[in-house]
């Protein structure tokens, strides 16, 4: 197939459209990986070129091809208990603070990795009596394909890599003949975990309140005033005393709140 040109313009466009909808920073050096992602797709519609693709994506009443777009340019790579240190810094500190009740979001859900896995470690610290039987994980993510992905809860296996023997046979079901290779989270797994969409540039008041939030992996993708913006939004929904992870690459906490740090990447509000 033959690369369609994306004029500096057109590019203009789409970055201005990218960051001012979802906050994404497509830097100057991203144009050839805009046209690489965007291009096959331009082509499979049958489009002339960039342009027209770009006035098909704004005239779209409906939005779809506009989710499409943000699909293809956002990066949605995660997998189970990535980090590792976080889900221990959360069993040590609740381990302490033993709560009755606990709500848990996953801010940049993507395909529910980590929803899933957080909500594995608080069904057994559930059964352990070291939290209450009142838990429950949030998911939340601005593209509705990793969304729909999430609430079926159905992940290669490779994506369970760093999931303990222990955990698989507790939480998940095992693909057979056609679904081999394919691994199932438990019903009663998915009965405390659900998705929605949310646009972290928008207000999300409407999640409620937490006692701990992961934002991990997500700010490296937003310029430096759209990262100090949505710390200090989703920090609002974080409760006094609240735990707060970003990916531990992500360097510092851009916002006015206090935060005292507990190891990198993690927090607790003050
Ligand atoms: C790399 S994944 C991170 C997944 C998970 N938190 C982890 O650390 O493994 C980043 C996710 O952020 C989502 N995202 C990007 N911009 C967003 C925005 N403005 N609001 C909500 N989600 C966004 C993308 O759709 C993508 O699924």
């Amino acid at each position: 197939m033959q690369e369609l040109p994306l004029s500096e313009q057109v590019f203009a466009q789409i970055r201005g459209l990218m960051h001012e909808s979802i906050g994404l920073d497509l830097a100057p050096h991203k144009r050839t990986l805009v046209s690489a992602r965007l291009g096959p797709r331009i082509q499979r519609l049958g489009l002339r070129d960039f342009d027209a693709y770009l006035h098909r994506v704004c005239s779209d009443s409906g939005g779809g091809e506009f989710q499409m777009m943000v699909d293809l340019l956002t990066t949605h790579e995660t997998y189970f208990f990535r980090e590792p240190r976080h889900f221990d810094v959360m069993e040590a500190e609740l381990s302490e603070r033993r709560p009755a009740s606990l709500r848990v979001w996953s801010a940049a859900s993507s395909f529910g990795d980590e929803a899933y896995s957080l909500a594995m470690l608080l069904s057994e610290l559930a059964a352990r009596r070291v939290i209450g039987r009142e838990w429950s994980v949030l998911g939340t993510d601005i593209s509705e394909r990793v969304l729909r992905s999430a609430i079926e809860g159905v992940y290669p296996a490779d994506r369970l890599r760093h999931v303990s023997e222990e955990r698989l046979k507790r939480h998940c079901l095992q693909g057979h003949g056609e679904s081999e290779g394919l691994v199932a989270m438990r019903p009663d797994l998915k009965a405390r975990v659900s998705f929605g969409q949310a646009n972290l540039c928008h207000s999300v008041q409407g999640v409620g309140l937490f006692d701990v939030v992961f934002l991990r992996n997500v700010l490296i993708y937003f310029d430096g005033p759209t990262k100090t913006e949505v710390v200090e939004r989703v920090l609002a929904q974080l409760k006094p005393g609240g735990l707060f992870f970003i990916g531990s690459a992500e360097g510092r906490v851009p916002c006015a709140a206090s935060l005292v740090p507990i190891t990198p990447g993690a927090f607790r509000k003050a």
